[in-house]
């Protein structure tokens, strides 16, 4: 069985990404990240992709493009490198029907919080301030597949769960998060691409 191919979209740091590369670099991961598309051109995501000899390409919504334009075109190109999943790595846009349509249960994205927590961004920071009035006792990871335009919603393929401690800083906080995240989605694209 030929090595399953990764699309893994990113809009910044790409250290998740990064932990997918390690991952099929150390064969831990039976798959292959056949290219990196990221919507900011400056992303460090799309770097790590060139370290590791994988095309990155820059695709910026252009003034020109509506949504639904920008996510037909990105669908495109996505197809051209013909994935068997595509990753949302710390991607940043929602994406629409346009693009998850010509995907349907191949789209899987990883968000910093359990299920029906903290949709949207800054769900790290969010968190440590729930803890901090006494609304949560912990907080956590989850990889789930996105059927649809929801945010950080769709059904949930892992979580685990992340403590939060009565010191921690955001800092702190965030560290022990995206180590999680890094096993966690290693782990997840391991059973999907296995099964
Ligand atoms: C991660 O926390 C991910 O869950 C969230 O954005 C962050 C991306 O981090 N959606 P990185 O770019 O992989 O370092």
């Amino acid at each position: 069985m030929s090595a399953a191919r990764l699309v893994v979209l990113v809009s910044g740091n790409g250290s998740n990404l990064q932990a997918v590369l390690d991952g099929c670099a150390s064969g831990e991961l039976r798959a292959q990240v056949v290219a990196v598309i990221s919507d900011k051109p400056d992303a460090f995501g799309l770097e790590r992709a060139r370290r590791a000899g994988i095309p990155a390409v820059a695709q910026p919504k252009l003034a020109t493009q509506d949504r639904a334009a920008y996510d037909s075109a990105l669908a495109a190109q996505v197809a051209t490198f013909k994935p068997d999943w595509i990753v949302l790595a710390g991607w940043m846009r929602l994406l629409s029907a346009k693009l998850l349509d010509r995907f349907p249960g191949q789209v899987i994205n990883l968000h910093p919080a359990l299920p029906e927590m903290f949709p949207g961004t800054h769900a790290i920071e969010r968190a440590l301030d729930a803890y901090q009035r006494g609304e949560i006792a912990c907080t956590g990871v989850m990889v789930h597949l996105v059927p649809d335009e929801g945010v950080d919603c769709g059904p949930v393929l892992a979580q685990q769960v992340v403590a939060i401690e009565p010191n921690d800083s955001l800092e702190t906080l965030a560290a022990r998060i995206h180590a999680t995240e890094h096993n966690l989605l290693v782990s997840t694209l391991n059973s999907l691409v296995t099964h």
